[in-house]
């Protein structure tokens, strides 16, 4: 039998950052400008430490200026809110992103439109929502992890997915609701499922494109799959396995990876598919806010 292509995100993710430098090089070089990511964490969510500790090693790698602010858990609104204001005005800094989750005192509707739409590099702002849903892509700042996926797509099936059935697994405001977005400006006949949907696997086996962004280990099985189809998986599920009688933790995704290999044409592996995507694209908006700021001073 033969299996499929893995996608290796994370060597897509490095030629990425490679053209982002290159390009940061020239933008300090001709015009002075270093572009400036600000990340905001609030409270010690391990995962979120370890999500923000590499956007900024990247971040350094890619030749920007990077800030991190690290609050109490117990922070009050106003003062994120405040943080933000002077985030919003400070030259130096082109990019914001708040680390979600936040903690339950924080309205993450309210901290999350307070972000400029300009330096909204994570997309959360119903402008750059708005622009997306209107299918002007090309203007939208759009969610990071959604448009590394639509690479990966676009590498495998080309721009246009005319004709194309994609089904997107999970309805959340970061993936599943932008990805269809995406898919849709694409051309793709899309499906949004959720965990309301009836007969879900019945649903997935038509897909041409695949996307799992559920949290749910290894829900995607091998008979979901309709052969041939391209299958990202945006899951990051942490498990326990038992190694050499020990046990030990790993991540996975929503997809049962060895099953898919069996059906699909491309699949997505977690780790090292979808998640260093996601940095690399943090870095274009962020690049990419900083070039508008000069043509806007233009
Ligand atoms: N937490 C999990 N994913 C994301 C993301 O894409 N952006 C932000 N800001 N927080 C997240």
């Amino acid at each position: 039998m033969t299996t499929a292509i893995r996608i290796d995100g994370k060597a897509r993710a490095a030629e990425l950052s490679a053209h982002i430098s290159a390009d940061t090089a020239r933008l300090v070089q001709q015009h002075g400008i270093t572009p400036g990511l600000a990340v905001l964490i609030v409270g010690e969510d391990p995962a979120s430490q370890v999500y923000v500790r590499n956007k900024k090693r990247t971040a350094e790698a890619c030749g920007f200026y990077s800030v991190q602010h690290t609050l109490a858990a117990d922070t009050s609104e106003a003062e994120v809110i405040k943080l933000i204001a002077s985030l919003n005005a400070d030259d130096s800094v082109h990019g914001i992103l708040v680390q979600l989750p936040l903690p339950p005192q924080l309205d993450e509707k309210r901290i999350t439109q307070s972000v400029v739409p300009q330096k909204d590099v994570d997309g959360f702002h119903y402008v750059n929502i708005g622009k997306l849903t209107a299918g002007d892509t090309d203007d939208a700042f759009v969610p990071c992890t959604p448009a590394g996926c639509m690479l990966m797509i676009e590498e495998q099936l080309g721009k246009d997915l005319s004709g194309k059935r994609a089904v997107v697994v999970g309805r959340s405001n970061i993936v599943g609701k932008p990805m269809a977005s995406l898919l849709l400006a694409a051309n793709a006949t899309v499906t949004i499922a959720h965990s309301r949907t009836r007969d879900l696997p019945a649903l997935t086996r038509e897909a041409d494109i695949l996307v799992a962004a559920v949290g749910r280990a290894h829900m995607v099985q091998g008979d979901w799959i309709k052969p041939g189809a391209v299958v990202i998986d945006v899951g990051i599920n942490r498990v326990e396995a038992s190694e050499a009688g020990d046990t030990v933790s790993r991540l996975t995704g929503d997809v049962d990876f060895a099953a898919a290999m069996q059906h699909a044409a491309a699949v997505t592996p977690v780790p090292g598919g979808v998640g260093p995507m996601t940095i690399a694209m943090l870095m274009a908006n962020t690049l990419r806010a900083a070039q508008l700021t000069r043509q806007r001073m233009k």
